[in-house]
């Protein structure tokens, strides 16, 4: 097993080539599943530009949690609409499976902090069915099947009839992520997904959230502003620098999970990115 620092690059300079091929450097390289390369985030507001992010780079590759921490306001959602589609770079680019993104698609599902995310009129089953109804993703005839099994692998098994008021935040949440994981898109995409649950829920959710992995081994893009939720969810961390976000580092993170906390080394890495957080920018820029 990797050491849990190993394979970093540190302060702005990212390798963009984790994790290294088995094999040595003989090994041929694993082509990342998603590249964002360079990517400038800008918003025009009536009397400014507003700069979100500043050449962020790092690539995403099959089965990663890769999470995207930082300080509020250091273009998190940012990125993750632009890897959506929602919103265009002002420079640089994103790339899935080696094709630039333009708009959003089917294969890049977010699931969002909101609880408000479903559509009140509808039950459980009918919001999962709902995406891939409107995007012709599958046959009709497995869409309920596939909903169904989506709703069992969160535990809602007994609400798929259900409608979001009759549910708790946490519920609504399992809901959202089923919905999302219908679809099998090539990533998921989630903004702070437990950041407004209490934190017993938001403790079994994460839990919740590394069991679905292990079943389904689906690619995570995650935002966190959590140090440790960051590491105990993630496989990877790219860490933001404060507003406008550009890359700290990035860390391997593959080692912990929640058993570790309280642990020397899960301490010692936490201290580490907490310092990278909260260190003056001395890189000029
Ligand atoms: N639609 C918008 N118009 C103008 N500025 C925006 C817009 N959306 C975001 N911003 C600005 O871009 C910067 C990054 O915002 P973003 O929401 O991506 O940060 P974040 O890291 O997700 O923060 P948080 O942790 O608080 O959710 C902020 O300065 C924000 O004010
Ligand atoms: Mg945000």
């Amino acid at each position: 097993m990797l050491s849990p620092c190993e394979a970093d690059a540190q302060d702005g300079q990212a390798d963009g080539q984790s994790p290294p091929a088995p094999g040595g450097p003989a090994a041929p390289l694993i082509a990342p599943l998603l590249s964002v390369d360079g990517v400038t985030l800008q918003y025009q507001t009536h009397d400014r530009v507003v700069t979100a992010t500043q050449g962020v780079s790092f690539n995403v590759y099959t089965a990663d949690r890769f999470v995207l921490l930082g300080p509020s306001g250091c273009g998190k959602s940012s990125l993750l609409k632009c890897v959506a589609g929602f919103t265009k770079p002002s420079a640089g680019e994103v790339r899935l499976k080696g094709q630039a993104v333009s708009t959003s698609g089917p294969d890049r599902m977010m699931v969002f902090q909101d609880f408000d995310q479903l559509l009140p009129w509808k039950t459980v089953l009918q919001n999962v069915m709902f995406p891939m109804i409107v995007s012709r993703a599958f046959p009709r005839r497995e869409i309920k099947e596939r909903a169904r099994a989506a709703i069992s692998r969160v535990k809602l098994a007994g609400f798929a009839d259900a409608y979001p008021h009759m549910l708790s935040g946490g519920m609504k949440q399992r809901a959202a992520i089923a919905r999302a994981m219908a679809m099998e898109p090539a990533v998921l995409l989630m903004d702070e997904p437990f950041a407004a649950l209490d934190a017993l829920t938001r403790r079994r959710m994460q839990e919740e959230l590394l069991q679905l992995w292990d079943d389904v081994r689906f690619t995570v893009l995650f935002v966190t502003h959590s140090i440790e939720e960051a590491i105990i969810v993630g496989s990877r961390i790219l860490v933001l620098s404060p507003h406008p976000g550009r890359v700290k580092a990035e860390l391997n993170a593959q080692a912990f999970g929640r058993e570790h906390l309280g642990g020397a080394e899960f301490a010692a890495l936490s201290q580490r990115i907490h310092a990278m957080l909260f260190a003056e920018d001395g890189h000029g820029h």
